[in-house]
């Protein structure tokens, strides 16, 4: 993807009602389904609220042109507004490091603090021009991409997170319904091993953190889409033959499983997973 660059636009409404941090205010019910709900330590104590699809519209937007968008399968003109401009905006730099882009579905995608300054993800708001109404279904999985949207327009894996040979990758979940606001220090890093564990598990901690997390969550983060969190990928990982298997052509197994096959896994990418599954003791998990 060839790197386009992001045209900032001042907006007239940001101009003529001064700076756009007094317009994001949270309101404590979703006033309509298209309006995106917000959680994170915000200033003044609150928890959680919602932004309605006008305040975000009112924002300078920020456009930026991909060549070719995976679940569009076209060239794609975005307006958004950068992940990172929505956390200034709400008032939590410095208390959210990583943040979990929630699907109506349950599938949750971490967004770690690397990833997001690297490549200035974007909360799409229009697509060509138009709104979540015309967008319709990913021409990858057939999912709604309504109401909200993330991707970034000038992704390419970096080659320093390249593990076992597989590139890191390109996080663009659609049917966006929620954003949470965390740290990597009461999420993403509980699921991490010791110092003392084996390179292959601390090699299968990012593939599955990377991989895994946003169906299998764990605690309070991560996705539920599965129904099966964590721990129980522990459980199974036990079972090597049932894990490799599963994880690998979940169909082989279980008929009717809705879970995607990773049939790109080579066997050392398989034996880092089960052996960070493995090597993951429950009673030292993070808290
Ligand atoms: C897009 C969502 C998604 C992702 C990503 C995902 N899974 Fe799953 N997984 C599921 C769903 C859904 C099921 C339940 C299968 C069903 O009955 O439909 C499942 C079931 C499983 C099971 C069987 C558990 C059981 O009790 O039946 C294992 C093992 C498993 N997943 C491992 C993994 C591993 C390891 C990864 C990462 C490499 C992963 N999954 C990534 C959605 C996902």
């Amino acid at each position: 993807m060839r790197r386009l660059g992001l045209l900032l636009l001042a907006a007239g409404v940001g101009l003529a009602f001064g700076p756009a941090r007094a317009e994001l205010v949270l309101r404590p019910t979703r006033p309509a389904p298209t309006d995106l709900e917000v959680s994170g330590p915000f200033p003044g104590g609150r928890t959680n609220g919602f932004l309605t699809r006008d305040q975000l519209l009112a924002l300078p937007p920020t456009l930026a042109t991909n060549a070719m968008d995976t679940a569009v399968k076209s060239r794609a003109v975005y307006r958004g507004i950068p992940l990172l401009q929505l956390r200034s905006l709400l008032g939590l730099d410095g208390r959210a490091d990583t943040l979990f882009a929630v699907c109506s579905d349950g599938y949750a995608k971490a967004f770690e603090a690397d990833y997001l300054s690297a490549f200035q993800s974007l909360l799409i708001l229009e697509i060509n021009g138009t709104g979540p109404e015309t967008w319709g279904r990913s021409k990858l999985t057939g999912l709604e991409m309504a109401p909200y949207y993330i991707n970034a327009a000038d992704f390419a894996p970096r080659p320093d997170q390249n593990v076992l040979g597989l590139p890191e990758d390109l996080h663009f979940p659609y049917g966006v319904v929620r954003i949470e606001f965390r740290t990597a220090a009461s999420t993403v890093d509980r699921l991490r091993l010791p110092g003392t564990a084996s390179a292959s598990a601390k090699q299968g901690a990012v593939i599955a953190v990377r991989d895994c997390l946003a169906c299998h969550g764990h605690a309070d983060f991560g996705g539920t889409m599965s129904g099966r969190p964590w721990l129980l990928l522990k459980t199974w990982s036990s079972n090597t033959n049932f894990f490799r298997r599963y994880v690998v052509k979940p169909k082989s197994i279980q008929p009717a499983s809705s879970m995607p096959g990773f049939t790109h896994y080579e066997a050392p990418v398989l034996d880092a997973l089960q052996a960070y599954f493995r090597e993951l003791k429950i009673g030292e998990l993070r808290r």
